[in-house]
């Protein structure tokens, strides 16, 4: 059985990783337009992976027989001004998400609730490596600089992404 806190801080997590979904479609939108194939595919691969995240939440709290109430997105940025501009956003958004999950593990030790805590160390480990890939392309971006050439190298390598890398 689920604390109503620890119900209502599992939920709010289901929307931080629905709205990070929503928030790297919207970066994938602006790599499919800037013609950056791999960039759009890669962000497409996180939105996929997001959504499992907000999933295996979802399944956890009925598991613990507790219950979901969907909350309403908000909207996430449409504009962006550079590849790196992009990247720079993603990784500051992950960093946000890393700090959420700490907290719902305070909050999980708190209330004694091993369950949760076993649940959100998975999650504590993804972070370290979704802030790792996402830091590894804005120093890559940062290397590339003005060149056209590199950026486009990059870009086909991040369209050989396959999920669950
Ligand atoms: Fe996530
Ligand atoms: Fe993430």
């Amino acid at each position: 059985m689920l604390s109503k806190k620890i119900q209502a801080a599992l939920n709010d997590q289901i929307n931080n990783e629905f709205y990070a979904a929503y928030l790297y479609l919207s970066m994938s939108g602006y790599f499919r337009e800037t013609n950056l194939a791999g960039f759009a595919h890669w962000m497409q691969m996180q939105r996929q992976e997001e959504i499992a995240h907000a999933m295996k939440i979802f399944d956890f709290v009925y598991d613990r027989d507790g219950l979901v109430e969907l909350q309403a997105l908000k909207k996430p940025p449409a504009r962006f001004e550079s590849p790196l501009d992009v990247m720079e956003q993603a990784l500051g958004h992950e960093r946000e998400v890393t700090a959420k999950i700490n907290d719902l593990y305070e909050l999980a030790v708190k209330e004694k609730d091993y369950p949760t805590q076993a649940l959100l160390q998975w999650f504590i480990t993804e972070q370290v490596e979704e802030e790792a890939s996402a830091l590894q392309i804005v120093e890559q971006l940062k290397m590339i600089g003005d060149s056209r050439a590199a950026l486009l190298m990059l870009d086909r390598e991040l369209g050989a992404r396959t999920m669950g890398e």
